[in-house]
């Protein structure tokens, strides 16, 4: 199937305006605004809906994304192992289940932020937007796993050679023209979120806390007044 201009300007120009604005606007708020290199835990405001929303969000995201950069690192490794229908059966399966992990996750953390005041007063027009973004992306994803399965294997096969044909500045949406349209939405989608990534909560993504994997225990000791 041929590409129209639109699937030009979605797979080859969106493309690299998102990666662009991605790594001159990460680098330039790392160098001018640090200390807004977090997502500003909102844990002490409320803390009961906060464990069920954020947890399950975390745990299947990153499942998720694990996921996803395995197909595009290693996409002959993960057409080997599904050779075997039991093992692709696991493997979509799981997938799947991550996927509803992040999308129930991620109602909640809406559900918390719309709920509770003092969550409300301190979220802001671009977390909106980043929800509504992260939202549409999973329940894409989630759709895609079950109206046009196997996605592990075509994945491998048709996009991981696309994703790095532009990674190689040399875009072939030859692989693209053909892709349903779930599909299509689903990866311009992602470029969009990579596009508005240094704008929002998701550059803590980039700081995390990794010395504390092998720093020594600290302990902290409140010294006052005793109590009678
Ligand atoms: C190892 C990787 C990650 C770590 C260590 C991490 C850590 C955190 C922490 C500490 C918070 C604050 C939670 C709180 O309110 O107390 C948070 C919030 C958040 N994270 Fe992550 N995160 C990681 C990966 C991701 C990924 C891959 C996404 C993808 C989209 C993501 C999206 C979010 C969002 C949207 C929030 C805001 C939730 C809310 O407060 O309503 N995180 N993360």
């Amino acid at each position: 199937m041929n590409a129209t201009p639109l699937d030009t300007f979605l797979f080859i120009a969106l493309p690299y305006v998102s990666l662009f604005t991605f790594l001159l606007m990460t680098i330039y708020r790392y160098r001018q605004q640090s200390f807004s290199y977090s997502s500003l835990s909102s844990q002490f405001l409320e803390n009961k809906q906060h464990f069920w929303a954020v947890v399950p969000f975390h745990y299947g995201i990153l499942a998720v994304t694990v996921g996803h950069i395995i197909a595009l690192c290693i996409p002959r490794g993960i057409l080997l192992w599904n050779s075997h229908p039991l093992r692709l059966f696991i493997l979509e399966i799981s997938a799947l289940a991550c996927g509803l992990l992040t999308l129930i996750g991620l109602v909640a953390i809406i559900v918390r932020r719309m709920t509770t005041t003092k969550i409300r007063r301190v979220t802001t027009i671009t977390d909106w937007i980043l929800f509504f973004m992260l939202l549409v992306q999973i329940a894409g994803g989630v759709g895609i796993a079950i109206f046009h399965p196997w996605g592990s294997s075509w994945f491998a096969s048709n996009l991981t050679p696309y994703l790095w044909s532009v990674f190689r500045l040399n875009p072939d949406i030859s692989y693209m023209a053909a892709m349903p349209a779930l599909v299509k939405g689903h990866i311009v989608l992602a470029f969009l979120i990579i596009g508005f990534f240094p704008f929002t909560r998701l550059v803590h993504l980039l700081v995390i806390p990794n010395p504390y994997l092998w720093r020594k225990p600290q302990v902290v000791r409140w010294y006052g007044r005793k109590k009678p």
